[in-house]
């Protein structure tokens, strides 16, 4: 077995390979000025190799996985697992208006015929409950961080309110309350466009504790911030943010910063200086369960 890690997860890749006691090799990328990537794998491979890599901002890093995988079946590998805690395109699960591509279903069916397995931590799946629905193999496997994200919050809270900020976010949340013992609440959200959400926090008391809003991922941050902004406005004075993937575009972080949540912390699906509750344990006892 052979780990081969993107630069963009080596370090996360690397921890992998510690834990497994397998070696690691980094795929060496370059970029053409005109946009078109160039991938280099070592010459030779073991029969099972581990690819590692998240898919936020996915479009170039789709086709270099595309490059990765045909290009490791023709150096020898047989058989292909992909470790990618952040999955992205699982949202568009339907088309919408007619002529919409359902992206989910066309990027699935890629992967599934690139990789023998699939790992993926908290997918954004929402009319579906398996994973193999979207990835038609038998080894899509959807894992969860919320037992790491309840033990980081343990060691850092005696009691708290945990905050959904929308309904979706309710199998997350009310996971993570249940393991550690917190109560939590859920919100009602609109989204109006990329960066506009209305939303209408529930009936309660805010003031009393901390309040940690938790969601699966931060990409604009406004949901975030606009959950900030209605706690403080009930009077909420210790507010704080986990996300299982720090997408953070543009000026997501500081938006949140700015909103009133005074740390978010989030797991290491993405590279980022929040990324402080670490996957690897869960990820290395998926990968032992797919090889025993
Ligand atoms: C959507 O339902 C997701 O769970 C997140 O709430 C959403 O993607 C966050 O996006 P943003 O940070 O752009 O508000």
């Amino acid at each position: 077995m052979m780990i081969l890690a993107f630069p963009d997860y080596l370090s996360q890749a690397q921890r992998l390979a510690a834990r497994l006691d397998v070696p690691l090799a980094e795929v060496v990328l370059h970029h053409f000025p005109d946009g078109e990537s160039l991938i280099r794998l070592p010459p030779s491979l073991p029969e099972h190799v581990i690819v590692c890599r998240s898919l936020n901002q996915p479009n170039d890093k789709l086709i270099e996985l595309l490059l990765c995988a045909t290009t490791a079946r023709e150096l020898g590998a047989k058989r292909l697992t992909l470790v990618t805690p952040y999955l992205s395109y699982m949202r568009q699960d339907i088309a919408n208006q007619p002529g919409e591509a359902v992206s989910q279903r066309i990027v699935g069916k890629l992967l599934a015929e690139l990789f023998d397995d699939v790992l993926t931590v908290d997918p954004h799946l929402h009319r579906i409950s398996s994973l193999t629905q979207a990835i038609p193999i038998k080894n899509a496997i959807s894992l969860t961080a919320a037992d790491e994200i309840g033990v980081f919050l343990k060691r850092q809270f005696k009691h708290a309110l945990l905050l959904g900020p929308d309904s979706e976010s309710k199998q997350w949340v009310a996971a993570i309350a249940e393991n550690i013992g917190f109560d939590y609440a859920i919100a009602q959200k609109n989204r109006l466009g990329d960066k506009q959400v209305e939303m209408t926090l529930p009936d309660g008391d805010f003031c009393s504790k901390s309040v940690i809003i938790i969601d699966d991922m931060a990409s604009t941050g406004r949901t975030i911030a606009k959950a900030a902004g209605l706690l403080q406005a009930a009077g909420s004075k210790d507010i704080y943010a986990v996300v299982t993937h720090a997408l953070f575009c543009g000026d997501a972080y500081a938006h949140i910063l700015k909103s009133g949540v005074k740390t978010i912390w989030s797991t290491d699906s993405i590279d980022h200086p929040s990324s402080c509750i670490k996957l690897d344990a869960l990820l290395v006892d998926a990968i032992r369960a797919i090889t025993r």
